[in-house]
């Protein structure tokens, strides 16, 4: 598969890479043809049937039983799979889901090395239920290539990459990475969670990576109305396990919700682009901003991988995690001080969200690790969504306003 983020330039954000070659165009029509429906529906209709005729026992067209297979989870899952630059896409019941069955790949005893900054479930999933199998986690700096080296082991089986990460947002190099677990051992699976990136920023596959995961509750499916994960693969062999494990763990989406994420995907260069100019300029706001103790968006000169995310991405996202100026309470004041943007979990979607990390999505990490990452009282983690710029910024102003230590009121 060519990679299309090396080397190429995007006219509107200079220094970035180039859209995936007809990403849009594959976007709206992969997947989608109406030659596979009698009634030639443009939009795939939502199969609810659980079981499908069989012309005679063990003789079916294509589907049995609903948990195996789907006709509207398959328009899903093509679509995908296209904008991945993937042969297959497995569609599942949620983004931990996915970490669940593509963990289930792995025996006791193996090892999985994890990015030391990841979602905190996906964290407590490893450290809390995966060591109960008797899987070996190690998290790791994946940022420093040398690190990630050092610690592999003869029963390493899986590397686990998270990038941009959730919620420092440190940007590990896929391209780096890979080569040099693949040149250790080709059989290591290298599996990398685009959730923050969406498709329609990064290619993990491209870059080197051997399984790239989403939770599509986010960006992918972008209306905050879904949860799901998803699954892309090149190599055969991972993905006849995982087809075999999506039916035998059975963490299957429902096809209403698949008929929606299918949806979201029409739109996900849009979204994506808007997410990109509306989060830029409020990182730039917040980084000019005397209230603020520093800022941390991939696409600011100032982010410490941005020369990475240059060469890796075709944009960046509406993330961004900022310090705050104070203590606990000037953040907590910042937050319940908003207008616009809504306090609550989740990111990713049409609206502007903000959040404490430490009190809300990575409470489960232990606090011991939380310090050492940095996931501190004054962590503000903002989702830009695609309201107008000026109003966005304008909400931040306000509340930073409300909350600022020279305010003589909040303190
Ligand atoms: C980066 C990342 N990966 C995985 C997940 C888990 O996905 P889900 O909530 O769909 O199970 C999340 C959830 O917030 C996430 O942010």
């Amino acid at each position: 598969m060519e990679n299309y983020n090396e080397g190429a330039r995007n006219d509107e954000f200079p220094g970035y890479g180039k859209p995936f070659k007809s990403f849009a165009t594959d976007a709206i029509h992969v997947g989608q043809e109406p030659e596979q429906w009698n009634s030639r529906a443009v939009v795939p209709p939502i199969s609810l049937s659980t079981t499908f005729k069989q012309s005679q026992p063990g003789k079916h067209f294509g589907y049995e039983y609903s948990r195996s297979g789907n006709p509207t989870r398959d328009c899903l899952e093509k679509a995908v799979a296209a904008l991945d630059g993937a042969k297959h896409c497995l569609a599942v019941s949620s983004g931990l889901a996915a970490t669940l069955t593509i963990t289930h790949m792995l025996k006791a005893g193996d090892g999985i090395i994890c990015m030391d900054d990841v979602y905190g479930g996906t964290n407590r999933y490893f450290q809390k239920v995966a060591t109960e199998f008797e899987l070996q986690i190690t998290l790791v700096d994946c940022t420093k290539p040398e690190l990630l080296k050092a610690a592999l082991k003869p029963n390493t089986k899986m590397v686990w990459i998270e990038t941009p990460t959730n919620p420092t947002m440190k940007v590990v190099d896929i391209r780096a990475c890979s080569d040099l677990v693949h040149d250790h051992n080709k059989d290591i699976v290298v599996v990398v969670d685009n959730t923050f990136m969406s498709a329609y920023f990064q290619r993990p596959l491209a870059l080197g990576a051997d399984i790239c995961m989403y939770s599509a509750t986010k960006y992918m499916n972008g209306h905050s109305d879904v949860v799901m994960g998803l699954m892309s693969v090149n190599r055969e062999d991972l993905y006849d396990r995982l087809k075999f494990l999506q039916n035998a763990l059975g963490c299957v989406p429902s096809p209403f919700d698949c008929y929606l994420v299918n949806r979201g995907l029409k739109t996900l260069h849009l979204r994506m682009e808007r997410h990109f100019k509306n989060a830029l300029a409020a990182a730039e706001f917040l980084e000019g901003d005397s209230r603020v103790e520093r800022v941390i968006y991939p696409g600011l000169p100032s982010h410490p991988q941005y020369d990475v995310v240059k060469r890796q991405c075709t944009g960046c996202p509406g993330m961004i995690t900022f310090y705050i100026k104070g203590e606990l309470h000037h953040a907590n004041t910042f937050l319940t001080s908003l207008k616009m943007f809504v306090v609550a979990e989740s990111l990713g979607g049409y609206e502007s969200l903000a959040e404490h990390p430490a009190i809300m999505t990575h409470a489960s990490v232990p606090e011991k690790e939380r310090s050492i990452l940095g996931i501190s009282d004054t962590l503000i983690r903002l989702s830009v969504g695609l309201e107008d710029k000026a109003d966005i910024i304008e909400d931040l102003n306000q509340a930073l306003a409300a909350a600022a230590p020279s305010n003589p009121e909040k303190n």
